[in-house]
């Protein structure tokens, strides 16, 4: 395989903000009486806001309105922003900005693939937006992971066919999402957990580009 493009999920594989969702939405749980736990949160990774919010609302066996459920995601947003108003390019994972670089030597297009719709405002945040060819992110998209909506649309925008492209994903939904799209997938964090990925890296210290090496074609 040839890779021409590599696309880059952003929340737990760039930055780690995952803590800072699960403490936006322990915060709302807390308040509608149920205890959230991080394991229930693995749920919540990856999926998009208002699909969050169901998935919370189904752990606490609570029913509420349309008007109810905008109210409590708008809010929980605001807790979210307030979270990540203290990131800094400090934030960004180890070796994050070293392997973007290394792409770039190789010639390798880059597109990041979020369902977040705070993803600019992060990438800018960390310093991370010159690092990309193209950003796709949850303005930009309507269907979740495990649906490809969002792997689709970047190799489009970078004008690369799917089976040319690597996605680094560190959701379940979202290496579903990889090889929906018919790209390879690089699972970033537990082999336990992302066990459907084609290769798996707890982080990305060590990694560089040659390490992308995939048997068979695309799933
Ligand atoms: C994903 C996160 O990247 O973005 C999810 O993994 C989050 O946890 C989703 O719910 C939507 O994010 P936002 O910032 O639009 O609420
Ligand atoms: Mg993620």
């Amino acid at each position: 395989m040839i890779i021409k493009a590599c696309l880059f999920d952003l929340d737990g594989v760039l930055v780690d903000t995952a803590r800072f969702h699960f403490l936006a939405w322990k915060q709302l749980a807390d308040k509608l009486g149920f205890i959230f736990t991080e394991t229930d949160n693995e749920r919540l990774k990856g999926v998009s806001r208002m699909n969050s919010l169901e998935i919370l609302l189904e752990i606490g066996n609570i029913t509420l309105s349309d008007e109810e459920k905008n109210r409590y995601a708008s809010e929980k947003n605001l807790v979210y922003l307030e979270n990540i108003e203290q990131m800094t390019p400090d934030d960004v994972l180890p070796g994050c900005r070293k392997f973007l670089n290394e792409l770039r030597e190789y010639k390798i297009l880059t597109g990041l693939g979020s369902a977040s719709k705070n993803a600019r405002l992060i990438l800018e945040r960390t310093n991370l937006l010159p690092h990309f060819d193209i950003i796709v992110d949850g303005n930009l998209i309507s269907l979740a992971k495990p649906n490809p909506e969002v792997f689709n649309l970047g190799a489009r925008m970078l004008g690369v066919e799917n089976s040319s492209c690597v996605v680094f994903e560190d959701a379940v939904a979202g290496v579903q999402a990889a090889h929906n799209a018919g790209m390879k997938c690089v699972g970033i964090g537990s082999p336990e957990i992302l066990k459907e990925a084609d290769l798996v890296f707890p982080g990305f210290p060590g990694l560089r580009p040659d390490n992308l090496v995939f048997t068979g074609s695309p799933e």
